[in-house]
């Protein structure tokens, strides 16, 4: 990062494995369009994926002040709150999830993440969807009941995604930066291109390519979102980049133009997957022999590919896209099977 972004830069906690590396897929070819992968996939193992770059500054205020506990919300197969739990056990503390599923007085398996989350020796508290209207109350709750039992608790939103966690996608913008050079320049416009669940990781790689001015070496960005729709993360998305930019007097000035998602893709809803989805992740599989998940990066990348089959300069000259990680979400169920 520069020299004035490091200076402002909050305290950060090294779990991530950056910079990750970049590189060509052969996929491109049936599609017609180059498609580059930056590997956020490969941040780690346990703390794999988009969630434990945001989770470096998260936990660096955590240890600053001196927490026992580390709460956090999500789906039932959440890999920010597994990756979380991890983070939490590797420094030391305790974590707390509270997970959303179809009936909480009767949990899901423990397949994929979940499997991880007991592994580690989070304690899971289970929640209807209804009742996630309210999970920042219920957060709220937890961490009341870590406090009265002399605990001191940290609080960490949906997906991580706030101002400080959004720090993590603006670091990995400088990334992106120096690995699309000679790749995108002016008259070679490329799209960074990511999936979009809670806002986060778009709020960081918009705010950096904005203090970097990336628009004028053709770089743009694009979230495809797989869940609500592109009004939802516009205002999301804007009031995360609103708040950065205030708590550090961030000169990133985004507006809702600078917002841009590739709606239309959610197909049958939050982690659901329609056959097409899952022969695109059987595919990419075999033509680069890189896994993506149902949830995120499978929706994101078929949404690519369907953008690209109706107007194959969507994007620019090439896609890259950031493949966020979420692997171990292909284990909890066995629909991919379908399509082999
Ligand atoms: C694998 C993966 N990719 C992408 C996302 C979306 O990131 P964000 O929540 O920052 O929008 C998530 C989490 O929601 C994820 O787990």
């Amino acid at each position: 990062m520069n020299d004035k972004l490091l200076e402002i830069e909050p305290k950060r906690i090294r779990l991530a494995n950056t910079p990750t590396r970049g590189h060509w897929l052969r996929y491109g070819e049936t599609v017609g369009t180059k498609i580059w992968v930056k590997r956020d996939d490969h941040t780690g193992s346990e703390l794999s994926g988009n969630k434990v770059r945001k989770l470096e500054y998260l936990m660096a205020e955590a240890v600053d002040q001196g927490a026992t506990h580390v709460i956090t919300c999500g789906g039932e197969q959440s890999n920010h709150a597994r990756a979380t739990a991890f983070a939490a056990t590797q420094l030391g503390m305790r974590s707390l999830l509270i997970l959303r599923t179809d009936d909480p007085t009767r949990p899901p398996a423990p397949t994929g993440n979940i499997l991880l989350d007991r592994l580690c020796g989070a304690e899971l508290q289970w929640i209807s969807r209804p009742a996630w209207r309210d999970r920042n109350r219920l957060l709220a709750e937890a961490a009341d009941r870590v406090r009265a039992a002399g605990g001191r608790p940290y609080v960490i939103p949906e997906g991580g995604s706030n101002a400080l966690g959004s720090w993590g996608y603006i670091r990995a913008m400088y990334e992106l930066a120096s690995d699309l050079e000679g790749i995108a320049a002016p008259d070679h416009p490329v799209t960074v291109v990511y999936a979009c669940g809670s806002g986060g990781t778009g709020a960081g790689l918009i705010l950096g390519a904005k203090l970097l001015g990336l628009a004028k070496r053709g770089i743009r960005v694009a979230g495809v979102n797989v869940c609500d729709d592109a009004a939802y993360f516009v205002e999301s998305i804007g009031r995360i980049c609103a708040d950065a930019e205030e708590r550090w007097q961030l000169d990133a000035r985004v507006t809702p133009d600078d917002i841009v998602l590739v709606d239309g893709h959610v197909g049958l809803g939050y982690a659901k997957s329609r056959p097409e989805e899952l022969e695109t992740i059987r595919d990419v599989c075999r033509s680069d022999g890189i896994v993506l998940d149902p949830v995120y990066t499978g929706k994101a990348f078929h949404g690519i590919v369907t953008e690209l089959r109706r107007d194959r300069n969507r994007f620019g000259s090439a896609v890259a896209f950031v493949h966020t990680g979420g692997m171990f979400g292909l284990f909890a169920s066995s629909e991919i099977t379908t399509v082999l």
